[in-house]
Order: C-alpha cells, then structure tokens, then sequence
C-alpha cells in the first residue's frame, strides 16, 4: 500500500529526522514548514536525490485556514494522507506563573494544543472508516515535560504538552474502531534548534545530563526511529499510549 506521511514542523530537528529516516522506509512524506523555507527545500532535493517522493508545503499551524490548505496541498501532491506526525512546536517564553503573559500563552496553545489538534481533525476526516478512508496511524510530539510539569519556569509548557496527552487518549479511543491508532511520544531533552542554545553553556548541559539515568541528552534520530516505529504496522495494536524516549526520563 502506498504510505503517505505528512510532518507538521518537518524543515528541523524532529521532524526532519523523521522525514530522512521515513523516505528510507517507503513513506512519501510531506513537509511543513512555517518560516523555513530553505531548510525545507533544501530537505526535499536531498529526498529526491536518494530516489523518494516529497514536497514542502509551508503553513503556519496555529492557522486553521493553512491547516486546512495543508492537508488539500498534501492530497493533491502525494495522494491520500496515510500518516501524520505532529512535531510542530513552541517552548513558549520560559518563565514563572507570576510573570505569565495572556498573548504568550495563547500563542503557545495556538500552535502546540489546537493546531495540534484541529490537525487531528483533518485526519480523521480523511483517514476513519467512518467517512470513507482506509485508517491510518497518527503520532504527537508530546514531551516529557508533561509528566512532572517540567524542568522550572517551563510550567506553561508542560501544561501544553499535559494537553496533547490527555488528547491523544480520548482520540486514540473515539477513532480505534474506524481504523486510526493515534499515540503520543514524549522525547526527553533532545539537541536540536529548539534547545542548542541553552545547552552550550556546558555548565547547564551538565546539570541536564546529570538529572537523566543515561547521563546524555538524546539525538534527532533516537526520537525519529521510535516515532516510526509507532507508524509502523509493527505498532498495529497500539493506540492510546505514551511512548517515553528520554535515556530513562529525569529527577528534577
Ligand atoms: N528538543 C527537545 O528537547 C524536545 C523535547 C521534548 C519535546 N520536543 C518537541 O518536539 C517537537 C519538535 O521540536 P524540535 O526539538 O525538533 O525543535 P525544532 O527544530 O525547533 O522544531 C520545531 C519545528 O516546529 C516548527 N513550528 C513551530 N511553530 C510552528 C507553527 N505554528 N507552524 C508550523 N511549524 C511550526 C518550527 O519552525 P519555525 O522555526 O519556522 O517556526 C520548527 O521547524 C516540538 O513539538 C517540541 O515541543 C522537543
């Protein structure tokens, strides 16, 4: 069957390790992307010149309007939507609950909560049995930040990916007799564009690898592997759950 992958927040980190690693394994993937223009093109002629199919559709998925747009662009380029990765995603402005900012926070729920899941949406609409497609599987970019709040000053975060979460498991059961298994995978702290900043100052990356039982912050790729693997087929009764891909979590 021909795999159709699409990746919110595809032109970095995450996202586009999964993207390499998917065409490696049949999937032709679509890449969002929202101010990455280069990168995501850049992306797709590596694609193309190891043989795989993608294309780069830009949006910005705090948008409903561009979500929708995403998933007819995506369509209309690859075909049916088989797969979908929500990796698109915010830290938000760190800080602690007496300094919160209301415009802030709804950004920071705009993209990583309902953009999330008015993705979810367009998904459903086009994968569930219940209205013609063929099912699917779906995973969210959740966070570990999620399980105790997060590390201080990232509450507003945490409570975000909390959402996603608490989401994924009331999807997960609303569509897992229409053919879509929906799972969310927390990463721990992970080097990417998001966190490369703070974690060259090596006095901080110390104290971050010193609170995770494998003493090391994980790799794009350890992140984009078991994000595949729950796409997989070799996931096929899995739904509903919390895949955690931190070298063992973190003690704060
Ligand atoms: N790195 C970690 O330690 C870590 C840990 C736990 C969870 N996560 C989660 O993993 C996911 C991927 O993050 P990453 O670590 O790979 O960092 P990243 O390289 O910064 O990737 C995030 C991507 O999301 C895109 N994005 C943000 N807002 C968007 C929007 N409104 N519309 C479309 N794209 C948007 C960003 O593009 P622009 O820059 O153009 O906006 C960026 O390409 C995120 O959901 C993050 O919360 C990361």
């Amino acid at each position: 069957m021909s795999k159709t992958l699409l990746i919110t927040g595809g032109a970095s980190g995450i996202g586009a390790a999964t993207a390499y690693r998917a065409t490696d394994r049949g999937y032709k993937v679509a890449i969002n992307y929202r101010s990455r223009d280069a990168q995501a093109k850049a992306i797709v002629a590596d694609i193309e010149a190891r043989g795989g199919r993608a294309v780069a559709l830009p949006g910005d998925m705090a948008q409903e309007a561009d979500i929708v747009r995403l998933f007819e662009e995506t369509e209309r380029a690859l075909g049916p939507i088989t797969h979908l990765v929500n990796s698109a995603g915010i830290n938000g402005r760190r800080g602690r609950v007496d300094e919160y900012d209301a415009a802030a926070l709804a950004n920071l729920f705009a993209t990583n909560v309902t953009g999330l899941m008015l993705c979810c949406r367009e998904a459903a609409r086009r994968m569930s049995t219940k209205h013609g497609g063929k099912g699917g599987a779906i995973v969210n970019v959740s966070s570990m930040a999620a399980t105790l709040g997060g590390r201080l000053g990232s509450s507003a975060y945490a409570a975000s990916k909390g959402a996603v979460d608490a989401f994924t498991k009331g999807f997960a059961r609303e569509v897992a007799a229409e053919g879509i298994r929906v799972n969310s995978l927390r990463p721990g702290m992970v080097l990417t564009e998001m966190t490369e900043a703070r974690l060259k100052d090596q006095a901080f990356r110390t104290h971050i690898e010193t609170s995770i039982p494998m003493r090391r912050v994980g790799k794009s790729h350890e992140i984009a592997e078991a994000i595949l693997w729950l796409l997989s087929d070799e996931a096929s009764f899995i739904t509903g759950a919390m895949l955690d891909a931190a070298g063992g979590g973190y003690i704060i």
